[in-house]
């Protein structure tokens, strides 16, 4: 079988990685892109809110800046974020908004022309720019179209499975291809994961079904660590049902959350923000009254309302029409006439795949991550809602230059083929155990099990006991999954059995890495709340948290927080 080349390869077509793709193609890079879907079917699309940036087009943020829109993002993040990757993204911010509209993305705008600004959760001023509630949807079409007219080649329908290095050096990858129901071999100089969320591992998800985080999975399996896995932003209004997104912006309008008795119960938590304090204290906040018997439904499944119906009609059908169409067909309820029903869900990951401020990894040369997979650690412990797609315009960007600038100096490896050949012989002996059927297990079942231990025990309230059962948990479920799994779909072309068996593989991995991160960081800090270790200490864990692979084992270590302008302060809304 043939190996296939590029010098750089770029892991998934969302945003982050059509971004990087340009980029590097931009800079003369021989690149192409493997993904698992067609690239606007990635799940950028399905960001709604808005992309923040200090350009001060809105009437009350005349006094918008780069510094007050940094400081916003790093109190947001409970000084967890790198400082020096937080200036940076926000320095490359208002470029980024004037290059996705000179590309032709169609931002709303105000009256004079100027591109539209809405207020977001936890920010100083309203700075969120917008293309009515399809933002993601209208960034990621221009982001394409341009590595369409650059000619850079995207391979659908493969999902990669193995990131192989040795000598600490990337030299391929191994691919599974749907179409041909075979593995591929790959090589490169560079790779780029750009490979999106991991919400599927809770099941109850704004996130789309690809979005398992395997490719987490499969940089950790290569040799690079996993950063403040523990931090998982759970979205205060995914709609109650099937947790689909309700965006921030329905807040960001004038839209108000009541309880059961009508009331707007924000007041009690943050009384300056209101419904527009940060996503962890709002989830928090609805939680608690869904607990004290404030909400609708069960306590275990409980919601409250979201409440637009004081807004004009004309205001809710031209800025949020996607989910005004989300909430009537999937509960029922016209936003315009009554309240929806709303509860926090998985909606992103602050950690993910450890790289520096240039999207590069100390540990595996060649490697560079971007996007949501990727902690550049400018999230931190809270993401400010509007900060995610300018993540990924902005580190999209500086990870395709930095790719092209390393791949310049680099010549082939010889021993690269050999590398690729081993890792795509263990592979395939993998595929071929599952497909014998000689595997006991049903992966659907640890699957189930996965999704409600995670949900149980490791959601907006942890407490030690509990977390150290949902690890023990994991492990055992690590440990059935490798005693043997079958597949009871034998067909090899286009699998989506097989799908879910590689990303379970992967989902158990980031699953121990989220629970022992949370287990040992003894601690509040913005998502992370700790009924039993009230308090945020700075002392001992103001702190990066990494697990690398060793041995088949997770290991946990920590790492210094990056602090050079802001020393941390009590955070208050
Ligand atoms: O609520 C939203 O529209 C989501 C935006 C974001 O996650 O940045």
């Amino acid at each position: 079988m043939q190996i296939k080349r590029h010098s750089i390869l770029v892991v998934g077509s969302g945003l982050a990685g059509m971004r990087a793709a340009v980029a590097a193609r931009e800079n003369g890079a021989d690149v192409a892109v493997i993904s698992i879907c067609q690239p606007v079917r990635s799940h950028s699309v399905a960001a709604q809110g808005g992309i923040n940036a200090p350009l001060g087009n809105h009437p009350e943020s005349k006094d918008d800046s780069v510094e007050r829109h940094a400081f916003d993002t790093v109190k947001g993040s409970d000084y967890l974020a790198d400082q020096p990757a937080v200036i940076k993204m926000i320095e490359l911010a208002k470029e980024t908004i004037y290059e996705l509209e000179h590309w032709g993305c169609p931002f709303s705008r105000f009256e004079d022309g100027r591109i539209g600004q809405r207020p977001f959760g936890g920010a100083g001023y309203p700075r969120t720019c917008f293309a009515a509630d399809r933002t993601g949807h209208s960034i990621l079409h221009v982001a394409w179209e341009r590595s369409v007219k650059l000619g850079v080649p995207v391979y659908e329908d493969r999902l990669v499975v193995r990131l192989v290095v040795r000598d600490q050096k990337v030299k391929g990858l191994i691919v599974y291809n749907f179409k041909s129901g075979e593995l591929e071999m790959w090589e490169c100089d560079a790779t780029i994961f750009a490979i999106g969320g991991a919400g599927q591992i809770y099941g109850a998800t704004s996130n789309a079904l690809n979005c398992t985080g395997f490719g987490m999975a499969v940089a950790y399996w290569g040799g690079v660590a996993l950063k403040d896995m523990e931090f998982i932003q759970f979205h205060p209004t995914t709609l109650y049902g099937n947790n689909v997104l309700i965006s921030e912006a329905a807040r960001g309008e004038g839209g108000y959350l009541r309880n059961n008795k009508g009331e707007r119960f924000m007041e009690k938590y943050a009384p300056e923000k209101m419904e527009l304090a940060p996503r962890d204290i709002v989830s928090r906040s609805i939680y608690q009254e869904v607990l004290e018997g404030r909400g609708y439904g069960t306590k275990e499944n409980g919601y409250v309302h979201l409440d637009l119906t004081h807004l004009p009609a004309e205001q809710i059908l031209e800025r949020l029409p996607q989910i005004r169409e989300l909430a009537l067909r999937f509960s029922g309820q016209d936003m315009i006439k009554d309240p929806i029903p709303v509860q926090p869900g998985f909606h992103y990951a602050m950690g993910g795949i450890h790289v520096d401020g240039n999207c590069a990894s100390k540990e595996v040369e060649g490697f560079y991550a971007c996007g949501e997979g990727a902690c550049i650690s400018v999230h931190g412990a809270n993401r400010l809602g509007g900060n995610s797609l300018l993540g990924c315009a902005v580190f999209g960007k500086v990870s395709g230059l930095e790719a092209a600038k390393f791949v310049e100096g680099v010549s082939p490896s010889p021993d690269a083929k050999y590398a690729i050949f081993e890792e795509f012989v263990k592979e395939q002996e993998k595929h071929d155990f599952w497909f014998s059927g000689e595997g006991k297990n049903d992966p659907f079942q640890i699957m189930q099990e996965m999704r409600d231990t995670m949900k149980l025990k490791v959601f907006v309230y942890r407490e030690e006991a509990p977390l150290a059962e949902a690890l023990n948990k994991i492990r055992e479920l690590k440990k059935r999954f490798k005693e043997g799994v079958y597949l009871k779909s034998k067909d090899r072309l286009y699998n989506r059995e097989l799908e879910w068996v590689l990303a379970l593989e992967g989902m158990l991995e980031l699953s121990e890495a989220i629970c022992l991160g949370a287990l040992e960081r003894k601690e509040c800090r913005g998502s992370h709340w700790r009924l039993d270790n009230m308090g945020r200490d700075d002392d001992n864990f103001l702190k990066h948290t990494l697990v690398n692979y060793v041995d088949g084992e997770a290991k946990l270590s920590y790492l210094d927080v990056i602090i050079t302008k802001w020393q941390p302060e009590e955070r208050k809304y």
